[in-house]
Order: structure tokens, then sequence, then C-alpha cells
């Protein structure tokens, strides 16, 4: 499908739950208590007949994500369904890693082929401050995953101030491990204490750093996942090393190609702008090609671009929406 700015629209980013076993600094505002009700949430089923609505009007790229996507009981089955749809190119997960070592084996099984795995600090102490969590959880479930032949890329976001020091020691992990790494602009999609113009650092301005100290050689043509990252190259480690502009980068939006779908059934056209459409009425009557309808509207109303540079203000956290 292609929408009205003539981007190929063949990706869906599905939120299979709006909690987490992490509580990051920029994600959930200090005791968030906003969550949808439980029953709110789609089922299992429901999620799997959203998806191959999609599948239907030619989507082939879907990503399983949260809140944290492990911890809902019947993650298997949501991606045992979507990882059967005929003509699928790429079912992937976007998680924080630390539910990932106990389940990389059945998640494979299941036909996820790529993980995007959250991490912003290395060092232990710091990442406990950025997450809540314990980053040698998550290094294992790296680990795991790539022992299962899941294609693993690291996120960053960058905050100034924050996580600075952790930049080089991902550099060298991600070299190591052989996954990518992306560094991720602060983007207003929650309310919390470190979305402040203080800690913003821009892409560009990192990349500056990075390549004065160690040089970097652009990869123009890398586009793993055909995510939003521009790729460039460490020449001293071999590191892929991406950067998502998400608020600096001119046209960013141009190589937009998603939908999002809520945990409680929303369908959104972007991630920076309030609009949403229910799917939860055309689920429950089952009326044939109510779903295709509804999806092909939402493609029909994606906007040129995202609203963050126009004091977007979040009407519900990263959580509800789908990272
Ligand atoms: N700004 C930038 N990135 C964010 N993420 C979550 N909230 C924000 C935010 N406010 C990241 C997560 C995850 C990815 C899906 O989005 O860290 O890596
Ligand atoms: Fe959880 Fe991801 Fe939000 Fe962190 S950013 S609290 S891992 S949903």
């Amino acid at each position: 499908m292609h929408d009205t700015f003539g981007r190929a629209i063949d990706y869906l980013r599905i939120s299979v739950t709006d909690r987490c076993n992490e509580r990051c600094l920029y994600c959930m505002p200090e005791g968030y208590k906003g969550w949808a009700q439980k029953a709110d949430h789609l089922s299992a089923a429901q999620i799997v007949a959203v998806a191959a609505a999609a599948s239907r009007l030619g989507f082939r790229k879907f990503r399983l994500t949260g809140g944290e996507p492990l911890i809902r009981a019947d993650f298997l089955e949501i991606a045992c369904g979507i990882g059967a749809l005929p003509g699928l190119h790429s079912l992937g997960v976007s998680t924080n890693g630390l539910k990932l070592a106990p389940l990389a084996r059945e998640l494979a099984r299941a036909g996820v082929r790529s993980a995007n795995v959250s991490l912003d600090a290395l060092d232990p102490a710091r990442y406990r401050r950025i997450t809540a969590g314990a980053v040698s959880a998550v290094l294992a479930g790296i680990r795991a995953a790539q022992a299962e032949n899941i294609f693993v890329k690291l996120n960053c976001v960058l905050m100034r101030g924050v996580n600075e020091e952790d930049y080089r020691p991902l550099v060298r992990l991600s070299a190591e491990l052989g996954a990518p790494l992306r560094f991720i602009e602060l983007m207003p999609l929650s309310r919390t204490d470190v979305l402040t113009g203080e800690n913003f650092l821009s892409v560009e301005e990192l990349r500056r750093r990075l390549d004065a100290e160690s040089p970097l050689e652009p990869l123009p043509d890398y586009r793993p996942g055909h995510g939003p990252a521009r790729y460039w190259r460490d020449q001293a480690t071999g590191a892929h090393l991406g950067f998502i502009g998400a608020i600096t980068t001119a046209d960013f939006c141009a190589s937009c190609n998603k939908l999002r779908l809520t945990a409680d059934g929303k369908i959104r056209p972007c991630l920076g702008r309030h609009g949403e459409l229910d799917l939860k009425s055309a689920l429950a009557s089952g009326a044939p090609d109510a779903l295709e309808t509804l999806l092909a509207q939402a493609v029909a109303q994606k906007p040129e671009n995202h609203e963050f540079a126009e004091n977007y203000q979040p009407s519900r956290p990263m959580t509800a929406i789908g990272g």
C-alpha cells in the first residue's frame, strides 16, 4: 500500500502490552498508574487477526513491542500466529532483553528473526539507575538470541549528562557481538524529568564526537530491517553504528513505512501525532473486510511528518503506543 505521499507502507508495529518490567528514565513517569485495564488489551487471537488483515493488504514486516512484550504470558501464541502468515518477510521483537535468555529458543521456533534490544548503558550501576534493571541479564539475553540466529540490534537512547560515558564501551560491544548499535535521540514521548532540553543530545553531535576520536565511514546503502537509522562504520573496530535523529534529521519521515497498533486496539498512523483509529468494534463485529478498511484508512491518513518540533505534548506515553 502507498500513502498519499507515495511512501510504501508495509510495516506494522504491534504493542502487545503497555506494561513493563523496567522503569526507564525517559519512558515512565515516576509512580505511573495510567495503565490500560488488562481487559482492554487485545487478545492474542485479535492481534493475529489484525496482523492477518494487514498481511492481506500487503504488509510484510511485523514487530512486537510494548511496554515489554516478553512479559505477556501468551506472547509465543501471538508470535507463532504472525510467524505463520503467508508472504511474511520479517518478524521482530523490540525488548529490554531481561527475559530474552530463557525465551530465545522458543522465540526462534515461533519465527522471530530479529530482536532490537534496548541497552542505554553498559556500566551496571548506570544501567540500573536508568532502567531499574540488571544489565547482566540483558547481556545474557543478547548472547542467547544470537545463539539462536536471531539478528540483534542494540538501541541506545542519547541523554546528555546521563549515559555519555557508555557510548564508547557500547561501540566496542557492538563490534564484539557483530550487532549494529543504534543511537536514538530523546523524543517527547512521555512526561518525565529527563525529557528536557538540557538532556537532549543530537545524533549529529554524537556522530562528530565519535568520528573525531576514531574515523567513521558512511554506509548509505546499509539498512538492516529497513528501520529509520542512517549508518556509519567505525573503521577501527568495524562496528556498524546507526543514528536515529527523529528530532533533528530534516527528512526523517520521508522513509516512514509503518503503522502502529496499540495494546488496546487503536491504529496510530504516526508516533508523533495524536490521531488514531479504533479497531475494537471492527474486531467485535467480525464483518468481512472491516479491519482491512480501517487499516487502509489509517494508511491514507498518514501525515507527512511528526509534530515533535511543534511543542508536541504526548497524550499517552510510549508504552501505550508501541515503541
Ligand atoms: N525517546 C527516545 N527513545 C525512546 N525509547 C523509549 N522511549 C523513548 C524516548 N522518549 C526507545 C527505547 C527502545 C526503543 C523502541 O525506543 O529505549 O529502545
Ligand atoms: Fe520498559 Fe522500554 Fe519503557 Fe524502558 S523504554 S520502561 S524497557 S517500555
